[in-house]
Order: C-alpha cells, then structure tokens, then sequence
C-alpha cells in the first residue's frame, strides 16, 4: 500500500515537545515497517501563524506571506526527519517528483509546502495524486468532516463516509466564510474528488490513530470514499 499523510503543525508541533515528535516518527515507522510506502506532508502551525501575522504588520504582500508559512512547514518538516532518522529523506523535498523519488528509495518522504497561494492541504492531494496513492490521511485536530462548522454551530453532524463530490460541496461555503475553518481546504478537496482519491480526515493528535486507520481503516473519523474505489488489500487481510 502506499499512503500519504498530512500532519498538520498544530498536531505535530503545538509546542515544540521532542517526545510529540518521537512518537508521530513511531507511528510512521509502524506503518512503514508493515510494508507500506509513506510519504508526509508536514504543516506549519501556530508558528507560521504568528510569521506571518508579524510579517503582514510589515505589510508583505501574499506572496511573501505564503512563503514565510512555506518556510515554517519545511522546518516543521526537518524536525520530523530528525525524529525518523535514516528512514526518511535528509531534508524536506521541495517538489512532488523529489518526493516520488523518495519514495522509490524507500525511504519515508517527507515534505512540507511547495508554492504560494495553497496549503499543506493541497500539496498533500498533489502528492498522493502524484504518485497514485492507495490512500491519503489528514491527521488534523478536527475529528473528521462536519456538515457545518462545529465551533460555530452546535448541532452540526459528522460525516461518518461521504464522496469527494460531497467533500467539495461541504467545503465551498466553509471557503467563502471567513470565520469558518474547514477540515480540509477547498483546492485539496478538488484534487480528491479529480483524481477519486481514498482520504480519511481524523484527529491525529494521538499517534497511534494513524496506525488503526492506515493499516486496518479502523478509526472515528471521516472516510472520503469515491464511487467505485476498492478498500486498500492490507484492509482485506485482517
Ligand atoms: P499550513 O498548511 O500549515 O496552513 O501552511 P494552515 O492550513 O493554515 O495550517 P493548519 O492546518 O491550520 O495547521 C502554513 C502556511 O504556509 C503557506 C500558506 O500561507 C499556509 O497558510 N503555504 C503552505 C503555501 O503558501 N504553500 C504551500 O504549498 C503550503
């Protein structure tokens, strides 16, 4: 099997605890050590956030801004590659066909942003599309994709399974609505539902949730599945 997961930095690195890490790089190790290849795509968190908040005060235009968050994520990424060691690429590849090629080492390939105007979201879309991935995960701090945004609406319902088409159409209103926070953003939403790629949206603020989604499908969040799509073989075996 070969999967991509998104770790957003807010998962990875609220704060920048080594023993977090060390055990998101175990996660990985585990699902890697079961056969399967893995590529990451690393997000930038809080502290691109606070980059680029500081840096908009500075009045850097979009471009500028997006690249400071690109910088966040690949440092973000670094000290993912730090925690895998050997197994994973030395640094974070910066294009999805540096990434493919890692993969084709097998190694563990990990990469954080790629270019302005997207984000970690979507360079995770990319990639798994890139290289034809049975299965794509986000671990974010949301538990899973909601009909409407729960910190805004209280009755708002989890998707337990939903298509990408209805991936997308929950996402665009979430998208023009500036206070809202979608699961995923809009372009990765698009990129599933092009490419009918299998996604699983879960809260990966426990490690060892990867591990139970990847290797068994097994876990509460949200199962992207595209119509006529076969679950991945590792499921069938257990
Ligand atoms: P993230 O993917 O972490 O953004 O990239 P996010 O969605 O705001 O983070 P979470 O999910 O809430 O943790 C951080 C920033 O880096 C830039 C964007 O500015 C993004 O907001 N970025 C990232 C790019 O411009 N291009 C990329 O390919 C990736």
């Amino acid at each position: 099997m070969r999967v991509v997961v998104s770790i957003g930095g807010s998962v990875l690195a609220p704060d920048l605890d080594p023993e977090r890490v060390a055990a998101h790089a175990e996660a990985i190790e585990r699902v890697a050590a079961d056969g399967a290849e893995v590529g990451v795509v690393v997000g930038g968190g809080g502290v691109a956030r606070e980059y680029i908040e500081a840096a908009r005060e500075l009045s850097a235009n979009e471009v500028q801004l997006d690249r400071l968050g690109i910088g966040t994520t690949r440092l973000n990424a670094r000290l993912l590659i730090a925690a895998l060691g050997e197994r994973a690429n030395l640094s974070p590849a910066e294009e999805y066909d540096e990434a493919a090629a890692a993969l084709r080492r097998g190694e563990v390939a990990v990469m954080g942003g790629v270019m302005p105007g997207q984000t970690t979201d979507a360079v995770a879309a990319g990639f798994a599309e890139a290289v034809d991935a049975d299965l794509l995960v986000y671990a974010t701090s949301a538990d899973g994709v909601y009909d409407a945004d729960p910190n805004v609406h209280d009755d708002a319902e989890q998707f337990a399974e939903m298509t990408p088409e209805q991936l997308v159409d929950v996402v665009v209103p979430m998208s023009r609505d500036a206070g809202a926070s979608a699961p995923v953003d809009l372009l990765a939403a698009k990129l599933i539902d092009r490419a009918g790629l299998r996604s699983i949206v879960v809260d990966g603020t426990e490690p060892s949730v990867l591990v139970d989604a990847i290797l068994a499908g097994e876990h509460t969040g949200t199962d992207v599945v595209p119509e006529a799509s076969e679950e991945p073989d590792a499921w069938e075996d257990r």
